[in-house]
């Protein structure tokens, strides 16, 4: 399928179609597209009259020693996985198109984004809200599309739009994972076949912390031991964080006294994966107190 790559063809190509349609469906991505972009696509077409996809690597939410220039692009496989996935609407903008010379305004979401990776990424966060209320406003969908993958973005972006009143709906989508238990991503791509292998341990260190607090582990630090141990048994894998969080306000938890999330990054050689799980605290037997 073809892409559209202006804003104001876009809005050219959307204002016929608006009148028509109950619900506008809007997934946001940055390409090479996989297994959990596509999930998102079909919650979208499931729930939608109309879908709108772009494909744009943000620039703003790189670092000065981040990606940008590496990050895997793959525009015609894109499309023909678009096309599959009953994608009726495609925007690849180039940058210049959404970031003009002189363009001067940003998002900030303050608080949720002091941790993890926002406190690892600098300035990741903003560049990510900013991105997203540009393609909000240029599409102006009834529903947006986002990763568990991702679990403080999907926060983030939650906190703006309520924050803001955008008129939309942010729906979150679960993560979508190869059959080793390792959380799909575009970045998987610059794994080598050993780091490949080396990655398997990020979903079992998690899976370790929740089988902590499935044995009644309550304490934090505890838990995150547990995830802690699988990983130094890596020898190509080394932790940046992890944290447990109240899954909106994302503020790190002591005790386990009600469900959570674990968030993690780890890397594998050079490359970093993030992934993270819901953690619930076991429910007392019956008849406690
Ligand atoms: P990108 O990494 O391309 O991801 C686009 C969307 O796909 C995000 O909402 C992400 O959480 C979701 N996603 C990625 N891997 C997934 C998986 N394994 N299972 C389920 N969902 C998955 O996230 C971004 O792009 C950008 O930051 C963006 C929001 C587009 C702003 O530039």
């Amino acid at each position: 399928m073809d892409a559209v790559t202006t804003v104001a063809n876009l809005r050219a190509a959307m204002r016929p179609l608006r009148p028509h349609q109950r619900c506008i469906g809007f997934v946001p991505t940055m390409g090479y597209l996989h297994a959990g972009h596509e999930a998102l696509m079909r919650r979208a077409r499931e729930e939608c009259d109309l879908v709108v996809v772009s494909i744009f690597v943000n620039p703003t939410q790189f670092g000065p020693r981040e990606d940008l220039d590496a990050y895997p692009r793959d525009l015609a496989r894109d499309q023909e996985l678009c096309r599959r996935a009953g994608v009726d609407v495609l925007f690849a903008p180039t940058s210049p198109e959404i970031y003009r010379r002189d363009h001067a305004t940003w998002v900030a979401v303050e608080e949720l984004t002091d941790i993890a990776c926002g406190a690892l990424r600098p300035g990741h966060f903003r560049g990510v809200a900013t991105v997203c209320a540009k393609l909000f406003n240029i599409v102006k969908p009834d529903r947006a599309y986002f990763g568990e993958k991702d679990y403080q973005q999907l926060q983030v972006i939650r906190r703006m739009v309520r924050d803001l009143f955008m008129p939309l709906t942010i729906v979150g989508v679960p993560t979508v994972r190869e059959p080793d238990g390792l959380a799909m991503s575009s970045r998987n791509s610059y794994l080598s076949p050993t780091e490949r292998q080396a990655a398997r341990v990020v979903p079992r260190a998690l899976q370790a912390a929740q089988e902590a607090v499935e044995r009644g582990e309550l304490e934090t630090a505890r838990i995150i031991a547990a995830l802690e141990g699988t990983i130094a048994a890596q020898p190509l894998a080394s932790l940046q964080y992890a944290v447990i969080v109240d899954p909106e306000t994302l503020q790190p938890l002591r005790i386990l006294t009600q469900e959570a999330r674990l968030l993690a990054a780890v890397c594998i050689g050079k490359t970093r994966l993030i992934d993270n799980a819901p953690l619930a605290p076991k429910a007392p037997p019956p008849g406690a107190v």
